[in-house]
């Protein structure tokens, strides 16, 4: 299936491919005059709100002949912690651009118990349906930045089950296995598989 995903983020476009295209589909960029589409954030605190009303964002953006041979997928996530009661969560890519890692490790200074979890909710429209699927991914924030490799809170994020290693030193495949965007995306692609025989 061709799958147009609405984002401008080119970390989850190369983990959505990571994921999706050996399961046979073609994961494309939706540009929109040449750019991936801006979206108006409602203000609510639901991951899932926002991930709905971002789809119906990214549907309005396309012509209905382009949506008669693809589908759109579009993903809304975030960092929650326990003991900040699931801050940064809807938040999370402001609450990064204005105080970044070193504040939240500076909030998290006195806490021993440092749970967390990156949520994702994703949203696949095709042949007129919606279908919403979500991602966990259970772990602890570190006490300090290790590994640049993929973006946002991965160098503080250390997945549960991972020895201690934290996303920012993991490659895409090794993070994909663990990740909330994984879960999210692994259901939606058996949602649309054809039922086997
Ligand atoms: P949005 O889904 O584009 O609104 O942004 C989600 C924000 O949550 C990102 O900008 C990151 O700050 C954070 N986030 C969500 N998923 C991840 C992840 O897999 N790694 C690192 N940060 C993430």
């Amino acid at each position: 299936m061709r799958i147009i995903f609405a984002t401008g983020n080119s970390k989850k476009l190369e983990e959505a491919r990571e994921y999706l295209e050996p399961l046979g589909h073609d994961v494309e960029l939706l540009l929109i005059e040449g750019k991936p589409p801006n979206f108006i954030e409602p203000q609510t605190s639901e991951l899932m709100e926002v991930a709905l009303s971002k789809s119906d964002q990214a549907i309005s953006m396309i012509s209905e002949s382009e949506l008669s041979d693809c589908a759109i997928l579009v993903e809304d996530s975030g960092l929650f912690i326990d003991s900040l009661n699931g801050f940064p969560g809807v938040y999370s890519s402001y609450i990064y651009k204005t105080i970044g890692l070193n504040g939240i490790l500076m909030l998290m200074s006195e806490e021993i118990v440092r749970h967390c979890e990156y949520r994702a909710v994703s949203v696949l429209v095709m042949n007129g349906k919606r279908i919403v699927r979500t991602g966990v991914c259970r772990g602890e924030l570190s006490r300090e930045i290790s590994g640049q490799s993929g973006f946002g809170y991965d160098p503080i994020f250390i997945p549960n089950g991972s020895k201690g290693v934290s996303f920012g030193q993991m490659n895409e495949s090794e993070k994909s296995s663990f990740s909330h965007r994984g879960k999210s995306l692994k259901a939606l692609s058996e949602a649309i598989a054809p039922p086997s025989m």
